[in-house]
């Protein structure tokens, strides 16, 4: 991409939001840790630079500071919370720290409507602040354009460097007029057209596959979730036959899901698919175990056995594709304070090893989630699919509490696939992260007709969630939650009981083990 927008991360916890926010603007953006050298900027040659917000202090003696001569580019700037101290820090102006943080939401009046980063944007903005330090001398050949309650100087400008500081977050969705604040930065300041598209992406991903793969043969695992029916969706259009997907059914798969994997991708898309149903060796390495972290490690083990064998069968080939995200490959250095700076993609069971000795294919590796999904419609994936809840590598095995036997998977199967048909109908479905069904290992008494019943319970979850690092349960109304019961209770052999989970993460955790 020849126009970019360079992120410089400071910790703060919206950075790759500021990220995705810069791209829906279409503009192609990136984030690189808070030292990374001007000169290595400059070979970036980006059309704008944002320097995040953070936890730290500007005067803290560890705090993370950018190399000085980022200054002298000559490159727009603009600083979001902690990225405007550090302004005031390098340029000759005054951060304290305040008796007060400021947090939530603010009132913001625009003093000079003249200033670009606030075009067409009324003289009052509701923003929303995170911020303990704050700036009491502007920065040397600043001017005032904005102030809050609490602050004079929240929007501050030089015009003629054009360097912009801003002391709320304008990325968050508590500043509902954030995205034209960053459009007017992007477009009109700094002169960016609007080349990021994933129709775009589209045409210039399937060049760069071809040029990187050129005859070789090409092998996926293919889960049917998002990502990985996303590229195989690129490259089978980008390689045609030179590439095998290899589908795992490792026994603990919801409901019709190899069927409709099948139907997809094989039956429509015409990729070659390698279907390797192992269900019966992974249920019967399951027998027995309780311990989720060992169920975890034999799924992950087995798969990688199943998956090594099938490659094998598949024909040589030197490529092996996988469906990695931006968010996996950011870069970035821990900083004082802020442990979610270290905290990657935290389960990562369906990893193969580096020993498998194929080079990489990884054609997402810098989209965001919402960018795949956009990406997926673009090449034609079912919506079911483009927009479908995750799902965790380890399956039902981790929503069976206790031991995992045939009967057991059948049962929560049967209980799931309920709550995806009502969650589907009534609309919640695409409206929230995840929601599921749960088989508790216990039983209890209840009557049926005439008759005692001695039989287990369901648990049904829902949350809301941005990225699965913290979650909310969803206050579903009350009589779809008496529809899910019903059904389940009524049509779900082995089940007479159903609860509801009412428990947000932390301290919970969204799946049951
Ligand atoms: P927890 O239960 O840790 O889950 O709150 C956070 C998110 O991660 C998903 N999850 C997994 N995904 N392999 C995966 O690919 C796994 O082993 C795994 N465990 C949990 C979970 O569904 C939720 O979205």
């Amino acid at each position: 991409m020849s126009e970019k927008i360079v992120i410089l991360d400071f910790g703060s916890q919206y950075t790759q939001v500021i990220a995705r926010r810069v791209r829906e603007c279409n503009v192609y953006s990136i984030i690189v840790p808070f030292n990374t050298p001007a000169t290595e900027l400059a070979g970036m040659k980006p059309s704008g630079i944002i320097m995040s917000g953070g936890p730290s202090s500007v005067y803290a003696a560890d705090a993370p500071l950018p190399d000085k001569n980022i200054f002298s580019l000559g490159v727009p700037m603009m600083g979001v919370c902690y990225g405007v101290q550090i302004f005031a820090h390098f340029l000759g102006g005054r951060v304290e720290k305040w008796q007060k943080r400021e947090y939530g939401k603010g009132t913001l009046t625009v003093v000079d409507r003249t200033c670009v980063l606030f075009r067409d944007l009324p003289e009052q903005l509701q923003v929303w602040n995170s911020h303990g330090d704050k700036i009491t001398r502007l920065p040397k050949d600043f001017v005032v354009v904005g102030t809050t309650e609490n602050s004079d100087y929240a929007a501050m400008e030089n015009r003629q460097k054009k360097l912009f500081g801003i002391q709320f977050h304008p990325e968050v969705v508590h500043t509902p007029r954030g995205r034209e604040i960053y459009s007017n930065f992007v477009h009109n300041i700094c002169g960016c057209g609007k080349s990021w598209t994933m129709r775009n992406y589209l045409e210039q991903s399937v060049e760069e596959i071809r040029a990187q793969v050129g005859t070789e043969k090409v092998i996926l695992g293919l889960s049917g979730g998002v990502d990985s029916s996303v590229a195989a969706a690129l490259l089978h259009k980008a390689i045609g036959d030179q590439l095998t997907c290899i589908f795992v059914n490792n026994g603990v798969l919801r409901a019709h899901e190899a069927e409709v994997v099948q139907q997809v991708f094989g039956k429509n898309f015409r990729i070659k698919l390698l279907y390797e149903d192992a269900s019966k060796l992974f249920l019967s390495r399951l027998k027995g175990v309780t311990d989720p972290e060992r169920k975890r490690k034999i799924i992950g083990k087995t798969f990688i056995e199943v998956f090594q064998a099938a490659t094998k069968r598949a024909g040589k080939a030197k490529f092996l594709a996988q469906g990695t995200l931006y968010p996996d490959v950011i870069e970035s250095v821990p900083i004082g304070g802020n442990p979610a700076a270290l905290i990657k993609s935290h389960h990562n069971v369906g990893g193969l090893p580096k020993k498998m000795k194929f080079k990489l294919v990884e054609p997402l590796k810098c989209l965001f989630k919402d960018e795949v999904r956009l990406l997926g419609q673009e090449l034609g994936v079912p919506r079911e699919i483009v927009w479908r809840q995750p799902f965790p590598g380890p399956g039902l095995a981790v929503r069976i509490l206790g031991e995992v036997t045939p009967s057991r998977c059948e049962i929560l199967r049967n209980a799931d696939a309920i709550v995806v048909e009502e969650m589907k109908s009534s609309g919640w479905y695409y409206k929230i992260w995840q929601s599921f069904a749960v088989l508790l290992p216990v039983r209890s008494v209840g009557v049926m007709g005439d008759e005692r019943t001695y039989e287990y319970t369901i648990a049904i979850r829902a949350v809301e969630s941005q990225d699965g690092m913290t979650a909310d349960w969803v206050k579903l109304p009350y009589d779809l939650l008496e529809k899910l019961a019903s059904r389940i209770i009524n049509e779900v052999k082995g089940v007479n009981r159903c609860v509801f989970d009412i428990t947000s993460k932390p301290p919970g955790t969204i799946e049951w083990e």
